[in-house]
């Protein structure tokens, strides 16, 4: 059965995806064959884990990679999943995954290959999203000691791993996460990054759960 066939409203005139709508079906109808109150219990209400801070990239599909069903993380993606303090959008995300859905982690992942990382690092004009990328070429400011000694791939590599370094630091420096920390929040901020080339995430072991874990990693840089 078609999504057509199911709603009776197709419209051959429009443009519509129809193949998309065939594939929900398909989908929803295969959950609900092995979990008949899947979705209605979900809609209940959610609890995820995980907050995920993502590349917006379509390579980088968060539910697909960690193999989580709906319910499970709770996401944020943008280009080169960027977190500063004037982003009332990122923040506002953070804030109600943070205060009310209550995660116990955060998970900054940023993958390799970063078509925003690579446009940060060109001497080149975008338009807009130089504004965003500003952001990156700030993280190239901020390590340009190490930065300067790379050249192509090895820096295009080491600037996405520095780059989900500075947006973990900039998240846990914000009013929100500093405030789940204050009241005792069990509260973890991660990096990762992903290889397009494999699938596999890597562990970039920057963990900071408390103002004091912050505080250390900060001195170590
Ligand atoms: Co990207």
């Amino acid at each position: 059965m078609t999504y057509r066939d199911k709603t009776e409203s197709g419209n051959s005139e429009t443009n519509t995806p129809r193949h998309l709508l065939d594939n929900n079906l398909a989908w929803a109808t295969s959950i609900k064959e092995k979990e008949p109150d899947f979705f209605s219990k979900l809609s209940q209400q959610q609890t995820p884990e995980y907050l995920w801070i993502g590349c917006s990239d379509s390579r980088v599909p968060v539910n697909q990679i960690i193999d989580l069903m709906p319910g499970q993380v709770f996401v944020h993606r943008n280009i080169a999943n960027v977190i500063v303090q004037s982003d009332l959008n990122s923040l506002s995300v953070i804030q109600y995954a943070v205060d009310v859905l209550k995660v116990k982690h955060i998970i900054v992942c940023g993958h390799y290959g970063c078509g925003g990382i690579a446009a940060a690092i060109e001497d080149k004009e975008h338009g807009l999203i130089d504004n965003w990328l500003q952001h990156i070429k700030n993280v190239i400011r901020v390590h340009s000691d190490e930065l300067k000694k790379l050249k192509g791939d090895t820096l295009h590599k080491r600037l996405c791993e520095l780059n989900v370094i500075e947006q973990v630091i900039n998240i846990c420096n914000t009013t929100i996460v500093k405030c789940a920390w204050k009241r005792g929040a069990n509260l973890n901020v991660n990096g990762w990054i992903y290889s397009l080339e494999n699938g596999l995430i890597h562990d970039l072991n920057i963990q900071i759960g408390s103002t004091s874990d912050l505080k250390q990693k900060l001195d170590s840089f």
